[in-house]
């Protein structure tokens, strides 16, 4: 989920209604969050609700001697002393002051906002801190998300990140697919991480990076979409793609392909180069699928089926030990006197390979 900026805005675990007492080395009386870049309410409430639209308040920001003025309103002498820092970003709102409200609004906060605030009455309550607040900074951009054509991954990277996220790959169910960190990086405070991860199914996957215990996520969705149809007469041979992405040499790797149907699934072709009696080929497909011997050397495990028929159409799965890569061969048999088409969709994601990396990982 992301969250619209208003509510970053808005957002604090508790809401100070003028206690007027803390400590600086005690715990701050409330903490803020806002994500760099937007704008922040930083709350400061007499609790008496008393008027000080004549009164003097001051917001400071801890950590240095002296402290920095944030702001300053005095009702004869505006924003005097303010450190450079906060110059034209922070405003009060003038029409609250009737209710005792001395609350700032701090535009584009930065990660060097980052700190513990205080806001006093000097001259009303000299000796108290009506309240401090702890301002946490974050950042995070929309993760990027690419497909790697060549490996068959899908890539996430959430660059400049803080605090550190956890990053994850859900599928649209939301369950976590398995993933590896490539990328696991800081530098000047800001997290750089990139993982990866194969898919098995067209689909849409999304990337979440989630900060601060799930109070703050940011995500980005790609869709894998079927490759792009090859088509082919009825009756010529069609080209099955399977392929492993490195290229490696498959000559003594066992591989097959299946035809699946609603009654299961038909062995139409099996590789083993310990084994070469094809006994359970389907009869279907007998004489009529071969591989391409000389191209295992490349890891690339294409079928060919000559003389297709419309009943050929279906899914088709090639599989190396576990892992599948379904290709669907649809044989379109539209009527008429002229000759039936064949269509032939192999599926692969977009991806060249992807058998390769379901495979070797
Ligand atoms: C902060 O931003 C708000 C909304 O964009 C704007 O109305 C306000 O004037 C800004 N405050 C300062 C001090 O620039
Ligand atoms: C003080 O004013 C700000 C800005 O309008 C508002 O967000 C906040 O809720 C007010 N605080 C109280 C205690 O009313
Ligand atoms: C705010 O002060 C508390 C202790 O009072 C400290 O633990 C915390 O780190 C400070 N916050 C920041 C952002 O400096
Ligand atoms: C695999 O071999 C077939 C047949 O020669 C060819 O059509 C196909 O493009 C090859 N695949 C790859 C990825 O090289």
């Amino acid at each position: 989920m992301e969250l619209p900026p208003l509510l970053f805005l808005s957002f604090c675990f508790l809401t100070l209604s003028g206690r007027t007492f803390a400590a600086e080395s005690g715990p701050p009386d409330s903490r803020v969050i806002v994500m760099e870049d937007d704008d922040v309410i930083l709350p400061c409430s007499l609790s008496t609700n008393e008027n000080i639209e004549k009164a003097l308040f001051v917001w400071k920001k801890e950590g240095t001697v002296p402290l920095k003025v944030v702001f300053m309103f005095d009702p004869s002498i505006y924003s005097k002393g303010q450190d450079d820092e906060f110059k034209d970003r922070v405003s009060h709102f003038p029409g609250e002051l009737k209710y005792g409200n001395a609350s700032i609004r701090m535009n584009k906060t930065q990660l060097a906002d980052q700190g513990n605030y205080t806001c006093s009455f000097p001259v009303t309550q000299p000796s108290v801190k009506t309240s401090r607040i702890e301002l946490v900074v974050g950042a995070a951009r929309k993760p990027y998300v690419t497909i790697l054509k060549d490996k068959g991954l899908l890539q996430c990277e959430v660059p400049g990140a803080f605090p550190k996220p956890t990053v994850e790959w859900k599928d649209s169910n939301g369950k976590t697919l398995p993933s590896k960190m490539v990328q696991d990086e800081e530098e000047q405070g800001r997290f750089h991480l990139t993982i990866q991860t194969t898919v098995t199914d067209p689909g849409c996957y999304r990337c979440i990076a989630t900060q601060m215990e799930k109070w703050h996520q940011i995500s980005s969705e790609i869709c894998v979409h079927d490759g792009p149809p090859v088509i082919v007469k009825e009756g010529d041979d069609a080209i099955l793609p399977c392929s492993v992405y490195d290229k490696r040499n498959i000559e003594s790797m066992p591989f097959n392909w299946k035809k699946v149907g609603p009654a299961g699934q038909k062995v139409i072709f099996l590789y083993d180069p310990g084994n070469d009696g094809r006994t359970s080929q389907d009869e279907q497909f007998r004489g009529r699928v071969s591989h391409f011997s000389d191209k295992l050397k490349n890891g690339n495990a294409s079928i060919t089926i000559k003389n297709t028929k419309s009943t050929d159409n279906g899914k088709y799965i090639c599989s190396f030990s576990d892992r599948n890569l379904p290709v669907f061969l649809h044989v379109d048999a539209a009527s008429g006197n002229v000759m039936i088409r064949a269509t032939f969709i192999s599926v692969t994601f977009g991806i060249t390979g992807i058998v390769a990396v379901l495979t070797f990982l």
